[in-house]
């Protein structure tokens, strides 16, 4: 039998197929595999109670017989997994400690881990859209999440065998280019240097030009005017909105620098401006476009809040009525691109819980456009997430009502973590605390950020994503550096010594065992929900069980055997806690 890397999802493969050849099992059998109470074993299929009930029969009976025919396909091998019949008709089934040696020795490293994993994506192209911010503007706490949710679930689907494309799809081009360009040449602004002071004053200049166009009806025809010569590829405008978008750009990139935020194509909004009329053309031939008040509008009828008649009605605008194009044009346009470009079979949008509603219709409106057109959708899915809120419980902002700015955030987070770094490590050299300092900043918040339903709101408390004890960061990166330091004390290289080990044999070890077979599984649930946070329970969960079986079991005791098994234990652990984090946008510190 083969050391599945993921047990609970190969046991649930097996049960499908075995059911399909059981006699009594009409139709596709549904195992409902979850995790089972430690006193049963390792995993329960509780789906036999709805299939015996769907067809009248007896559960019990019905589970026995496809156990039977399980046992008597030879496709596992109890000495290895255990399986027995409980109640009404559950099915448990208990790794064995064979099992978990197995599994140990097969799982050993980082390649091993992404091999065992590499089939949960495997030969999907995927097409993930983040950080997108919109230019001209200086990045705040709320650009945070973007990056941080979108990164990670970019690694994790990689290491998960996606084929992946990483598309910065930034906002750099609509109707606020009017109002800048205006307030540009009003001010004579010369917009030659780059860099943060030149943001800041595009950031002034726009709040200027918007409040003059409310104010003034000449100022806002005049605004129109630019953005139309704009649009129409006046060389003036051009060159001005290039260099706009080229300071932004340049701030942007020192923020995804910190972050780690490596996007492959930066194919912005500007980059379909050309190919938006294919898009009213499609729509309207295929009778899903109406003119409506002079725009061209979209109805989902049937749909409480998107019909025609709903109250009040919602069009899926997508041609404002000055004929311009807009998001919904450009995002219809951008999945077509990523379709016949790129040829994604999954296009994954990041961004925050307020654009549900757009990409509801952005995502029905495909479905009949593609559909009418003959051609095969991908699978279209918004990963949202709620608001960063203050220690107020609202949305976080500054004393004075700005809002935050993430550079500023993040220097905070790192300083603070090297004012701790500094009390527990006074004597290493300051270099070396900055550099420690920097990834548990950073780490800290990039991790509290991470750790929940990302669909919640949280608040950002720095004192308690810095602390060194709780699901943190600056807890998980100790627990790894940690045991680095039980090798050094040893005189060994990382995961040295740890040849000629013993089976396992503790409760402790056993039980770090078994939370070790609990990644995978984490593993391939981020990924199937898009959910980086249950990646971080489980780490959670592992750097607890592995302190359990520190403070009970001595590793470098004298017994060869034994110290082996342990060192084992403790690499294993450390490497997955390492992989974990690295997924997670996080690198790993041998000292701390
Ligand atoms: N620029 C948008 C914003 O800042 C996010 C874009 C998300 N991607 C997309 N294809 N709509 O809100």
């Amino acid at each position: 039998m083969e050391i599945w890397f993921n047990p609970a999802r190969e046991l649930d493969t097996l049960l499908r197929a075995t059911a399909a050849v059981t006699p009594g099992f009409t139709g596709p059998f549904n195992p409902e595999m979850r995790p089972a109470e430690p006193r049963y074993g390792d995993f329960q299929a509780n789906g036999i109670l709805a299939c015996a009930k769907a067809a009248k029969a007896n559960p019990r009976a019905l589970a026995t017989a496809l156990v039977a025919t399980l046992k008597a396909s030879g496709k596992l091998d109890d000495a290895l997994v255990a399986v027995d019949i409980a109640g009404p008709g559950f099915i448990n089934f208990k790794l064995t400690p064979r099992f978990l040696d197995a599994w140990l020795a097969r799982y050993a490293d980082a390649s091993a881990f992404q091999s065992g994993a590499s089939a949960f994506y495997a030969g999907k192209k995927v097409i993930i859209d983040y950080p997108s911010a919109n230019t001209a503007k200086q990045m705040h706490v709320g650009h945070l999440r973007p990056m941080v949710i979108g990164e990670a679930i970019a690694r994790l689907l990689q290491f998960c065998g996606a084929d992946l494309v990483r598309d910065n799809h930034i906002g750099d081009w609509g109707t606020n280019f009017g109002v800048l360009i205006l307030a540009i040449k009003r001010s004579g602004y010369a917009l030659d240097n780059a860099g943060e002071a030149a943001l800041e004053d595009l950031e002034r200049l726009y709040k200027e030009g918007s409040a003059l166009t409310k104010s003034d009806p000449a100022a806002l025809d005049a605004a129109r005017a630019e953005l139309i010569k704009l649009q129409t590829g006046d060389p003036e405008n051009t060159a001005l909105w290039q260099r706009i978008v080229a300071v932004s750009n340049a701030a942007c990139q020192e923020m995804y620098d910190l972050l780690g935020v490596k996007p492959d194509v930066t194919l912005g909004e500007s980059f379909y401006r050309d190919k938006v009329a294919r898009i009213y053309a499609e729509l309207t031939a295929a009778g899903l476009a109406e003119e409506s008040e002079g725009a061209l509008v979209v109805w989902h009828d049937g749909h409480p809040r998107f019909s025609r008649t709903s109250e009040p009605s919602q069009p899926f605008i997508v041609r404002k009525k000055d004929g311009g194009s807009n998001y919904a044009s450009t995002d219809l346009a951008t999945l077509l691109y990523r379709v016949e470009h790129f040829h994604a079979d999954e296009c994954i949008y990041v961004t925050d819980g307020r654009q549900q509603d757009h990409f509801q219709q952005l995502f029905l409106t495909a479905q009949k456009w593609f559909d009418a057109t003959g051609r095969k959708l991908p699978a279209l899915r918004h990963v949202w997430f709620g608001t960063i809120l203050g220690e107020d419980g609202r949305a976080m902002k500054t004393k004075s009502g700005d809002s935050v700015r993430l550079k500023a955030l993040l220097q905070k987070a790192t300083d603070e973590a090297f004012a701790i770094v500094s009390t527990k490590n006074p004597d290493s050299p300051e270099a070396e605390r900055w550099q420690i300092a920097r990834t548990v900043g950073i780490g800290a918040v990039r991790y509290a950020d991470l750790c929940q339903n990302r669909t919640l709101d949280y608040t950002f408390s720095l004192s308690k994503l810095l602390a060194f004890d709780g699901n943190t960061a600056p807890y998980l990166l100790y627990a790894v550096a940690r045991i680095h330091s039980i090798f050094r004390k040893a005189g060994l290289a990382f995961g040295e010594g740890t040849q000629g080990a013993s089976p396992l044999e503790t409760d402790a070890e056993i039980a770090l065992a078994r939370k070790l077979l609990d990644f995978p599984v984490a593993l391939e649930q981020a990924c199937a929900e898009l959910r980086p946070h249950f990646l971080c329970t489980c780490l959670f969960e592992l750097a607890g069980a592995y302190s359990s079986f520190n403070n009970a079991d001595k590793v470098l005791v004298d017994e060869p055997a034994v110290r082996a098994r342990r060192l084992m234990l403790c690499a294993r652990a450390a490497t997955a806690l390492s992989v974990g984090l690295r997924l997670l946008g996080i690198e790993p510190l041998e000292r701390m």
